[in-house]
């Protein structure tokens, strides 16, 4: 079988739509770009398997989840049902935090990200900013077992391990310049796409009844794990813009913070520059 005469069963026989089957082959066969001219045979083990991705992608299951990786700021990351399939916005988020750290921190750096996930805040910052001490926890077993896979195929050395929140990190009693988290932060009733709700994991998305429970929870502890010159970075709902004013000012009263949009013109991150002055 040719690339070409699998694109065409893709789209008959599995229904798939062409930006997806793009998506897939390019992926699988990890190709820059599909050649159409390219008459050769593909390996028959090879189709069969690809048939068999097609299948599930038929049945609905998330694209990255059947492939079983996903491209992210510029890395590729391992990815399994179980633990959240990152979004593109978040790369906006590491952008602004990259930017903010090389401007205010100098050596040493440390930083720790709550609720990893895959690990691709974290893993994606160090990558970029090499001498950076990072941190990873989540409380999914799944999560902190893909984010050590993904550590590792990206050859970077981090700390990873679960805890609760900050409840574990408090008790080892070190000190971060930077924290950053994209937590859960789904309002309980919040309405989401079929595909979010039956293949990605509710741990990851809902924040308790207003959304907020996450970014209450880190602030309130925050300053035990923080040293004294601190960067706060949170991902955050478009309409949660003020809510986030108020519990930075709550627990870190007169404290400057800044909202940035992201590509879409949304209000989607939030920065809190503790003892961090111009
Ligand atoms: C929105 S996902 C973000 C995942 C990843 N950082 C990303 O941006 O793709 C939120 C993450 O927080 C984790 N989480 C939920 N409750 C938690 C808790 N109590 N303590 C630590 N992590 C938690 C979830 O398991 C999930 O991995």
């Amino acid at each position: 079988m040719t690339y070409q005469e699998l694109i065409k069963i893709s789209k008959e026989k599995y229904k798939i739509d062409d930006k997806t089957i793009d998506y897939l082959i390019k992926h699988y066969f990890k190709l820059q770009e599909i050649d159409k001219s390219n008459n050769s045979k593909i390996d028959k083990e090879k189709v069969k398997d690809f048939k068999d991705k097609a299948e599930l992608i038929k049945k609905g299951i998330p694209i990255q989840y059947v492939i079983g990786n996903v491209d992210f700021y510029g890395y590729e990351f391992n990815i399994k049902e179980g633990v959240l399939i990152p979004r593109f916005e978040t790369e906006e988020l590491i952008f602004y935090t990259k930017q903010y750290i090389l401007n205010y921190f100098n050596d040493n750096i440390s930083l720790i990200d709550v609720g990893t996930g895959s690990g691709v805040i974290g893993l994606s910052l160090k990558k970029e900013i090499p001498n950076l001490k990072a941190t990873l926890i989540d409380i999914s077993f799944d999560a902190i077992e893909l984010s050590k896979q993904n550590a590792k195929k990206l050859g970077v050395e981090v700390d990873i391990y679960k805890s609760d929140m900050l409840k574990e990190v408090i008790k080892k009693n070190k000190k971060y310049d930077v924290l950053i988290s994209n937590p859960p932060y789904l309002k309980e009733d919040e309405e989401i796409m079929d595909i979010v709700k039956k293949y990605e994991p509710e741990t990851a998305l809902y924040g308790g009844p207003d959304g907020l429970k996450y970014y209450d929870l880190i602030l309130k502890d925050a300053k035990k794990i923080l040293n004294d010159k601190a960067l706060i970075a949170f991902e955050i709902g478009a309409d949660q813009k003020e809510d986030l004013i108020a519990l930075s000012q709550k627990y870190f009263k007169g404290t400057k913070y800044e909202v940035k949009k992201d590509l879409q013109g949304r209000d989607r991150m939030f920065f809190i520059f503790y003892n961090i002055f111009d």
